[in-house]
């Protein structure tokens, strides 16, 4: 990877951002500010987040790409544009740029964002598929005739895959991520005990507390909402029990979706899993309980990787040195460009 490479892995939830020889340069949320009247870009990143519920009609503060899909083609092409820019504003060749995008994103969507790439000056731009990039970054050997089994749980898809010979065997991409726990969170305590709390509150309650396997109902904190008969700001306690009583369909949702992918998985390759054990990356991997839960549930070992929220950029990263050998899963988009 030169200097000139730049890798993105643009997530639902965080886009991080790499150059040849420096590492991360950016670990920011996926969020925009956009002036619609003058088709500007007034923030990215962090900056942009900051101002997410506090803007004039005209000006959108959003995730475009929450939930896994992109809503609006206009705000993410110009949120990866300014990305771009923002790390590339003293380079003086055109960069080559390897993109992982979400996996439920359409050819339509995919191509905003490829032509956002290439606007922005790349002289080539690559697709990486998302299960590939983490198993690299996970620093799985990819290449051999050996079934490998990643989960990818990011903010708005969990990707699950089997990996053999550098190309994608089985996989399957779930809407059950990290937001669908946070909402699950919300309408929890909102249920039980009629309290309304923000996102933010339920993310970090996830964070602090959540347990998905055998939960201690003496570890508890302290969170607070909007009381919703009296209209009143509360404060509640809350324990790792109300985590999971909160979060368990949709732990289950996930190993079902492990389960699914297992199923229509060849059984040498399957054999091969039970061995090596699955392989757990993005934030949603760091839920307490969850691989343990996915082992006790499937059967076969499963672990959390290492810095499981950048495994997906380390793997682009480190795909500018491999573009020869993975032949699925890694497409060199400009050549389709001018068809
Ligand atoms: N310690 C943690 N426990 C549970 N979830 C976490 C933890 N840290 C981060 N997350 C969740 O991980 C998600 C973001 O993961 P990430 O891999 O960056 O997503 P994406 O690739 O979709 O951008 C968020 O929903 C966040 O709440
Ligand atoms: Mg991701």
């Amino acid at each position: 990877m030169s200097s000139f490479d730049i890798g993105i892995d643009l997530g639902t939830a965080n886009t991080i951002i790499t150059i040849g020889g420096k590492g991360i340069v950016v670990n920011e949320p996926s969020v925009v500010a956009y002036d619609r009247k003058k088709k500007v870009v007034l923030a990215v990143g962090s900056d942009a987040y900051k101002m997410i519920g506090r803007t004039p009609e005209y000006i959108v503060a959003v995730k475009p790409l929450k939930d896994g899909v992109i809503s609006d083609h206009e705000t993410t092409e110009a949120m990866v544009a300014a990305f771009i820019k923002k790390v590339s504003n003293s380079m003086m060749l055109k960069p080559r740029i390897i993109l992982c995008v979400p996996s439920s994103i359409t050819d339509v969507e995919n191509r905003a964002v490829i032509e956002a790439a290439l606007s922005a000056g790349a002289r080539k731009v690559y697709i990486i598929k998302e299960p590939i990039a983490a198993l690299i970054g996970a620093g799985v050997d990819i290449s051999k005739p050996n079934g490998t089994m990643v989960v990818d749980i990011g903010g708005g898809t969990t990707d699950i895959a089997v990996t053999s010979f550098n190309g994608i065997v089985q996989d399957i991409s779930l809407k059950i991520a990290g937001n669908k726990f946070d909402e699950a969170i919300i309408k929890y305590i909102s249920n039980n005990y009629k309290i309304l709390i923000g996102e933010k509150t339920a993310e970090q309650a996830k964070i602090q507390i959540a347990n998905v396997f055998e939960p201690n109902e003496k570890n508890k904190i302290t969170i607070k909402g909007r009381h919703l008969v009296k209209g009143l700001p509360e404060a509640l306690e809350i324990s790792e029990k109300d985590m999971y009583e909160a979060l368990k369909d949709l732990t289950e949702e996930i190993a079902m979706g492990v389960k699914n992918v297992l199923e229509r998985t060849p059984p040498e390759l399957v054999g091969d899993i039970l061995n090596s054990g699955i392989i757990l990356t993005g934030g949603g991997a760091l839920l307490k309980g969850l691989d343990k839960y996915i082992q006790c549930r499937i059967g076969a070992p499963c672990r959390v990787a290492d810095a499981p929220l950048e495994c997906v950029a380390k793997g682009v990263e480190a795909a500018f040195g491999l573009s020869e050998e993975l032949l699925d899963g890694f497409e060199h988009i400009s050549l389709y460009r001018y068809k």
